[in-house]
C-alpha cells in the first residue's frame, strides 16, 4: 500500500464515524484532505452535519463539496474533530503544523468532545522529534523568539515557501520549524516554547487526542491513550 492510499483509507474510515446531526471540526493537510472529500460524498448522499474548519483551504473545500461550513462563533462546541498529525508518540502526544495551520487545528480541536487523528503508519513514533516543530510567531516578535529558541537548544529556521517567499500563516504569522531532534519530555519542552513573548502556538498537541487511527499493510489499526 502506497502512503497516498493508506490516507485514502483511512480518511475514508473516519468519515464513516461521522452521524447525522453532528458538529464536525475539519483538519487540514493531505490526509484531511481524504477525510473530508470523503465527507464530502456522505453529504451528497444526505448526511447533515455542520462544519467548522481550521484553515482556509479546508473551508473553501468543505464549501466547494456542497458542506456547510460556518464559524467557530456560531459552532462553538463540536461533537468530533478530526485531523492529521506529522508524528503520533506515545500517550498519542502529536506534532502537527508541517501544513501552517497549527494554531486553528488547535483553537478547532479543543472546541470539539472527541479529537480523532487519521495517520498512515509513517507517522508512530517512539519518541516524538523527528519531524521539525513549527512554532507560530507574531512578526514583530520573531528576532526575540528566534534567539530565545536557539537558547533552548531547539534549532528554528523561518519557514518559506520553494521560492524564497516567507510562509505566512492563516492568521498572518510566521513558523519557525525547529528541528530539535528528538523530544523526550514534551510537556516540558511545551513549556519552555510557550513561556517566550511573542510566540503564538506550537505545534505540540499533547493529552488532546483521543484516538488515533493508523491505516498501514493490515489494514486501519486504533491506538488509544
Ligand atoms: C497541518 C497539519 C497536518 O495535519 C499535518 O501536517 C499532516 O499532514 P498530512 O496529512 O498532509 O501528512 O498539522 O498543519
Amino acid at each position: 500500500m502506497t502512503q497516498d492510499e493508506a490516507k485514502a483509507l483511512v480518511g475514508q474510515r473516519a468519515a464513516e464515524l461521522v452521524e447525522d446531526g453532528m458538529a464536525v471540526g475539519l483538519g487540514t493537510g493531505s490526509t484531511s484532505t481524504m477525510f473530508i472529500k470523503a465527507l464530502g460524498t456522505r453529504v451528497k448522499a444526505g448526511l447533515k452535519i455542520r462544519c467548522v474548519a481550521s484553515s482556509d483551504a479546508s473551508h473553501h473545500l468543505g464549501v466547494s463539496l456542497g458542506m456547510q461550513v460556518v464559524t467557530l462563533a456560531e459552532l462553538p462546541e463540536l461533537d468530533v474533530y478530526i485531523d492529521g498529525a506529522d508524528e503520533v508518540g506515545p500517550e498519542l502526544a502529536l506534532i502537527k503544523g508541517g501544513g501552517g495551520a497549527l494554531l486553528r487545528e488547535k483553537i478547532v480541536a479543543s472546541a470539539a468532545k472527541k479529537f480523532i487523528v487519521v495517520v498512515d503508519s509513517t507517522k508512530v513514533v517512539p519518541v516524538l522529534g523527528r519531524f521539525p516543530l513549527p512554532v507560530e510567531v507574531v512578526k514583530m516578535a520573531l528576532p526575540l523568539v528566534e534567539r530565545r529558541l536557539s537558547e533552548l537548544g531547539l534549532r528554528p529556521k523561518l519557514r518559506r515557501h520553494s521560492d524564497g517567499a516567507l510562509y505566512l500563516t492563516d492568521e498572518n504569522n510566521y513558523i519557525l520549524d525547529c528541528a530539535c531532534g528528538e523530544i523526550p519530555e514534551p510537556e516540558k519542552t511545551a513549556a519552555e516554547i510557550r513561556g517566550i513573548v511573542g510566540v503564538v502556538e506550537h505545534g505540540l498537541f499533547l493529552k488532546m487526542a483521543t484516538v488515533a487511527l493508523v491505516a498501514g499493510e493490515e489494514g486501519v489499526t486504533e491506538l488509544r491513550a
